[in-house]
């Protein structure tokens, strides 16, 4: 499995006659096995720069490599699974339905069976038959956490996974991520402000107004 890649990409958005560069030439790299935190302000383009890895926005320029994909920049969801920063449950659907769906999709063997065991590793359980506007946010988003998990993906982009979480939530969440990471060799790349999310990675990256520091 090769790496998730992006190599000087730049992107910029307009609005009206105003260019917003939310990126200026950015190049990062996530191994295999390796959690990456990428931190930054509100605005300085953690998501712009999720999205142009998971093919969801096309890069102005530069080059995005994304292991076992079929066309160049876009991301297989059962290799480089996401967890968006709003999440995107399907509001009839319940907890349950909502983790078994991408594992249904991927073919494994009891995707009820598989979507409560993960939603029982993030604490879910119990919620498991009720509908996302049912439960808080914050369980919504360890809903959507799971719905990733579920694949088994190879890696796990993360868009603020812990922002709606309160300290010990989120410490579990990233105690459940180091153990798909340790479990699987999973390569995760977390975005957000979380300093429990620092000291759970191998590496920490910071993007600053569109260019990456160290
Ligand atoms: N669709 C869009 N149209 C215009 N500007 C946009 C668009 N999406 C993002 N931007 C701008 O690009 C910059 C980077 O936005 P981005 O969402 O990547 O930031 P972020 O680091 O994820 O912020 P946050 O921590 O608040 O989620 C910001 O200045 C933002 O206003
Ligand atoms: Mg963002």
């Amino acid at each position: 499995m090769t790496a998730l890649r992006a190599v000087d990409v730049h992107k910029a958005y307009r609005r009206g006659r105003e260019q917003v560069h939310a990126l200026r030439g950015v190049t990062l790299e996530v191994h295999p096995g390796e959690v990456v935190a990428l931190l930054g302000r509100s605005g300085s383009g953690k998501t712009t720069l999720l999205n142009c890895l998971l093919g969801w926005e096309t890069p102005d320029s530069g080059e995005v490599t994304v292991p076992g994909a079929a066309e160049p920049g876009a991301a297989p969801w059962r290799t480089v699974a996401v967890v968006p920063q709003r999440f995107g449950l399907l509001d009839e659907l319940t907890l349950a339905d909502n983790v078994a769906v991408p594992a249904q999709l991927a073919g494994i063997a009891d995707p009820g069976e598989a979507a409560l065991a993960t939603l029982g590793a993030l604490q879910l359980g119990h919620l498991a038959d009720r509908l996302p506007d049912e439960v808080s946010l914050g369980e919504q988003q360890r809903t959507a956490l799971a719905r990733a998990l579920v694949v088994r993906p190879a890696f796990l982009v993360a868009d603020e996974p812990t922002a709606r979480l309160d300290e010990e939530m989120s410490t579990r969440v990233l105690a459940t991520l180091r153990e798909v990471h340790a479990a699987a060799g999973t390569g995760v790349l977390i975005a957000g402000h979380d300093p429990l999310a620092v000291a759970a990675a191998d590496r920490v990256v910071q993007l600053s107004d569109g260019v990456l520091l160290g």
